[in-house]
C-alpha cells in the first residue's frame, strides 16, 4: 500500500485520472486527488473525491485546507506524487520552477519521488520547446514516461496519448517509494560517495580539430542522478557534452583523456567509482597551430592516455566497489570478462553498440546489458537509460546492505 497525490492537469485525457483512481484503490494504494483550475473543466472534484474517498484539493488559497492541512504538509504526506495527465503547460511550469497555483506549489514544494504521464497534441509533445521541458524535468530527477502513440481526441495521429491507466500504476515505482529519496535527504546510499564518468573526451589535434567518439553521456548522467536520488554524495566527471547537470550532483567538466584522470584521481576516496566514459586510448601530439592541406599527407603520432579504470583497480585508494562499462560490437561477454580481469574491476557493464545509425546506444536512449561479475553474467532486458540507472544503482545499494 502507498499514499499517491495524483496531481491532474487539464487535458482531455483528464477523464482517465479517474479511471486510474479506481484502480489504484482497487490494489489498496491511498490516493489524494488535486486539480488544476483546468483539470476542473474535464472532471468534477465530487467524482474524484468519491472515487478516491478522499478529500479533493482545488486552491492554493482555500483557507479551510490551509488551517486542517496545509500545503507543504500535503506535498509531502504521500509516498510518492503522479502528474496524471501531465499537460504542456503543467510540463512547462514545473521545468521552469513556477508555484502559480496549488498543483506546481506542491510539485516545487515535495520532497517525495515525482512521475510525469504526459498526454497532448503530437505537435505540442514534439515541439523543441516541450521536448526541453521533458530533459529538464528528467534532468531535475523526476521520471517521465512516454506517452503512447495512437489516434488522439483532436484527430491527430502520433505520440502524445496517455497511456492505460494500469501501465502507469505499473510504471510507479510504489515498492520502493520510501525509499527512494530526493539527493541529499536518506536513501540506500546515504554518507555514500560515488563518482562517475561520463560522456567522450576530445583529443585535440590542433587548435580546431579533435578526436572524438559518439558517447552522449546519457547513460552516465542518468547513473549520476539516480545515484544522488538514492541519497549519495556524487561527483560526476563529464567529458564534452551538452547535457545539464542532475539535481544535487557536483560536476567536475574536462575535455581530454588525461585530464578526465587528473579529476577522478584528485576527487578519490570514493566507495563506488563507476566509470562510463568512452575514454580515447590514444592521443595525437597536438599542433600549435592550425594544420593547413597544403601540409598533407597527414602523418599523425600517437601516444597511449592513461587507462583511469585500471589505475582506479591498482590504487591504494582503490574504491570498494569498481565498476567498468565495455561498449562492444562483438564477442560482448567475452571481451567484458577479460575487461573484468584485466583493469580489476568488480563489475563490468557490458552493452553491444553495433547497429544502423540512429539506432545504436551511443546517442540513443535505450541500453541492453549484461552485469559481469565473479559471480557470471546477469542478462538484464532492454531498457531505457534511466531504468538502466536506476537497476545498477539498485544493484549496487544492495551490496552496501
Ligand atoms: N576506460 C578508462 N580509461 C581508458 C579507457 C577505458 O577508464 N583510457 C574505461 C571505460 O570508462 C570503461 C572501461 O574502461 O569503463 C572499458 O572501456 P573500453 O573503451 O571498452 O576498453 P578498452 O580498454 O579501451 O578496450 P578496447 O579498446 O580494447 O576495447
Amino acid at each position: 500500500m502507498a499514499r499517491i497525490l495524483l496531481i491532474i492537469g487539464g487535458g482531455i485525457a483528464a477523464y482517465k485520472a479517474a479511471e486510474l483512481v479506481r484502480h489504484a484503490r482497487k490494489a489498496g494504494h491511498e490516493v489524494t486527488p488535486v486539480l488544476t483550475d483546468g483539470a476542473q473543466h474535464f472532471v468534477t472534484p465530487m467524482s474524484l473525491a468519491a472515487l478516491a474517498e478522499s478529500p479533493v484539493y482545488t486552491s492554493l488559497w482555500d483557507l479551510k485546507d490551509e488551517v486542517e492541512m496545509g500545503h507543504i504538509e500535503l506535498s509531502r504526506a504521500a509516498d510518492h506524487v503522479l502528474v496524471c495527465p501531465a499537460t504542456a503547460d503543467l510540463i512547462a511550469k514545473m521545468a521552469a520552477g513556477l508555484a502559480t497555483d496549488l498543483a506546481t506549489t506542491l510539485l516545487l514544494a515535495t520532497d517525495k519521488p515525482v512521475t510525469v504521464a504526459p498526454a497532448m497534441n503530437v505537435k505540442m509533445w514534439q515541439h523543441p520547446a516541450t521536448q526541453r521541458n521533458i530533459a529538464q524535468l528528467r534532468a531535475d530527477g523526476i521520471t517521465v514516461l512516454d506517452p503512447d502513440e495512437g489516434p488522439m481526441a483532436c484527430g491527430e495521429f502520433g505520440p502524445g496519448r496517455l497511456p492505460d491507466p494500469e501501465a502507469i500504476l505499473a510504471a510507479l515505482p510504489l515498492d520502493s517509494a520510501t525509499t527512494a529519496p530526493l539527493a541529499g535527504a536518506e536513501g540506500s546510499l546515504t554518507g555514500k560517495h560515488v563518482l562517475v564518468t561520463a560522456g567522450p573526451t576530445h583529443e585535440p589535434i590542433d587548435p580546431v580539430r579533435v578526436i572524438a567518439n559518439k558517447s552522449s553521456g546519457k547513460q552516465g548522467f542518468a547513473i549520476a542522478q539516480a545515484a544522488a536520488q538514492a541519497g549519495a554524495r556524487v561527483t560526476l566527471i563529464a567529458g564534452p557534452v551538452s547535457l545539464p547537470t542532475p539535481f544535487g550532483v557536483s560536476r567536475i567538466d574536462v575535455t581530454t583523456a588525461q585530464e578526465m584522470h587528473d579529476a577522478v584521481m584528485t576527487s578519490l576516496p570514493a566507495d563506488v567509482a563507476v566509470m562510463v566514459a568512452a575514454v580515447a586510448d590514444w592521443r595525437p601530439q597536438p599542433s600549435d597551430k592550425k594544420l593547413k592541406k597544403g601540409d598533407g599527407p597527414l602523418d599523425l603520432k600517437f601516444s597511449k592516455n592513461p587507462d583511469i579504470l585500471a589505475a582506479l583497480g591498482d590504487h591504494p585508494d582503490r574504491p570498494g566497489l569498481l565498476i567498468g562499462f565495455a561498449a562492444e560490437t562483438d564477442d560482448v561477454i567475452e571481451n567484458a570478462k577479460g575487461k573484468r580481469e584485466r583493469k580489476k574491476a568488480d563489475w563490468i557493464v557490458a552493452n553491444d553498440v553495433s547497429g544502423p545509425p540512429g539506432e545504436s546506444v551511443m546517442g540513443g536512449d535505450h541500453n541492453t546489458i549484461h552485469l559481469v561479475s565473479a559471480d557470471g553474467v546477469d542478462d538484464w532486458e532492454e531498457a531505457t537509460k534511466h531504468a538502466v540507472a536506476q537497476k545498477l544503482i539498485d544493484r549496487i545499494s544492495e551490496e552496501f546492505s
